[in-house]
């Protein structure tokens, strides 16, 4: 545990409701987060329980708390984006760790680079890297998904988005591996603090030189008509980097370790490439992965429990998804009609990168599947969940047959070459225009 227990038990938490719980350590031996987080809603912890880990913080298991909690920006905070109230990044990551009214002035400023205009060229520049990616390794019949392709995609969006030179692609990974995998909570703040020292030289050179990119526009934007100050461009580039890469690696490590798993699934994907959007949204709902923190902004009760000012509570996204209803929600069905999910949060910090989040689904799927259309995970693999501020598997094996480049492949009851890809997709890296 990277966090010391709290000593003694707050006066207003009822011995009744304290279950002794590492929100850091789940336990899901076959890597399905999502289903371990049901498994411990269903065991018959309250809606809302306090744990003395980690510092000491209530959590949230009810559906009905989750949403409600994240709607109520007025009585939950995000000032603390995480437990314990000593791990939260300063300066803050803005706009996650700011409320409203404070927070829709920043959060309008990164607004338009998530455009639909935006978002389609980045995923261009993300499908290009995607399918050099698979290309590389296919032959290769092995690879650790994690590392060797869910990270990038996201490292390659956020370079695209501050338009940052390819040479410092290996200073951010070694950056964003501080943050993400701390050995101590030490190299988690010295990431922060490298991160912090990168995106302000960077503001600095744009200033002397501004360009069309977002970081030239966030150095001459203007807050009630001044320019931001060094903490809030630190804190809103900080933001592109950090929300979009654990979330996103860690929503396609989950979603390949089921694919993997499931020969049925993915042919379903191959043999009816239609079924990809759906499967995007099932996805979503089904693998949702991050846990969020609020910090109780003045006394209020919530379903009878009495939360003081300055308690943290930890609401986990995937159990806004698994309604009590007694459908089995844990099965994944590619033509169950699309629920209202908390995937990407609910209320003012609903996620700015839903668009660009789905389109990087959407390029793992058409590219991967094309090229790698059968895979496992070796047996002697032992898969671990690591959970943060978003739950992932560090370490994803997986196997399969290497497929020579040029051998036909299979799809849709068509026979098509392996390197052009499902016939019905979209494939701008392998036409011959590009
Ligand atoms: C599957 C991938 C993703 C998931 C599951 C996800 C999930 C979330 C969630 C749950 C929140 C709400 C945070 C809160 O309420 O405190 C959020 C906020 C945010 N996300 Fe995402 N996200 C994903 C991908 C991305 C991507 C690709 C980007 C952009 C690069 C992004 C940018 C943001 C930003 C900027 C916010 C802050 C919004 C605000 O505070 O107003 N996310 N995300």
């Amino acid at each position: 545990m990277l966090y010391p227990s709290r000593k003694i038990l707050p006066d207003h938490v009822p011995p009744e409701l304290v279950v002794d719980y590492d929100t850091f350590s789940v336990d899901a031996p076959d890597g399905d987060f999502a289903a371990a987080m049901v498994r411990l809603r269903d065991s018959g912890v309250p809606a809302l329980f306090w744990t003395q880990r980690n510092g000491g913080h209530w959590v949230a298991t009810g559906s009905s708390q989750v949403r409600q909690i994240l709607e109520d920006a007025a009585n939950f905070s995000s000032r603390a984006m995480r437990v314990p109230k000593s791990a939260n990044p300063v300066p803050p990551i803005i706009p996650l760790m700011l409320d409203p009214p404070e927070h829709h002035k920043y959060r309008r400023l990164i607004g338009p680079a998530m455009t639909p205009k935006k978002v389609q060229q980045l995923e261009d520049r993300a499908r290009i890297l995607s399918v050099d990616l698979i290309e590389t390794i296919a032959p290769l019949g092995r690879c650790e998904f994690i590392c060797d392709f869910a990270q990038q995609m996201p490292i390659a969006i956020f370079m695209g988005m501050l338009d940052l030179p390819a040479g410092d692609r290996d200073h951010i990974m070694a950056v964003v591996d501080r943050i993400i995998r701390p050995d101590v909570p030490e190299t988690r703040m010295r990431g922060f603090e490298e991160l912090a020292d990168y995106t302000m030289a960077k503001v600095r050179e744009r200033r002397a030189s501004p360009g069309e990119d977002l970081v030239s526009q966030l150095a001459l934007a203007q807050i009630d008509g001044e320019l931001l100050d060094d903490a809030a461009l630190q804190g809103l580039m900080s933001v592109l980097l950090l929300a979009g890469l654990d979330t996103v690696a860690g929503m396609l490590g989950f979603i390949v370790r089921f694919l993997a798993t499931s020969p049925a699934h993915r042919r379903q994907l191959r043999e009816e490439p239609a079924l990809i959007s759906s499967a995007i949204e099932e996805f979503l709902r089904r693998m949702a992965m991050v846990n969020l923190t609020r910090e109780v902004e003045r006394d209020v009760v919530l379903d009878g429990v009495l939360l003081k000012r300055g308690d943290l509570v930890v609401v986990s996204t995937p159990l806004g998804n698994f309604p009590q209803d007694g459908q089995d929600w844990l099965a994944v069905d590619f033509h169950r009609p699309r629920i209202a999910h908390t995937t990407f949060g609910a209320g003012p910090h609903f996620c700015l990168g839903a668009m660009l989040a789905r389109a990087e689904i959407r390029i793992f799927l058409e590219e991967w599947l094309s090229r790698i259309p059968d895979f496992e995970i070796p047996e002697s693999a032992e898969l671990k969940v690591q959970v943060g501020a978003a739950a992932m598997i560090p370490q994803l094996p997986l196997i399969w047959s290497p497929i020579e480049k040029d051998a036909p492949t299979v799809f849709a009851g068509t026979i098509s070459n392996s390197s052009a890809g499902l016939p019905t997709m979209r494939h701008p890296s392998s036409s011959a225009e590009r």
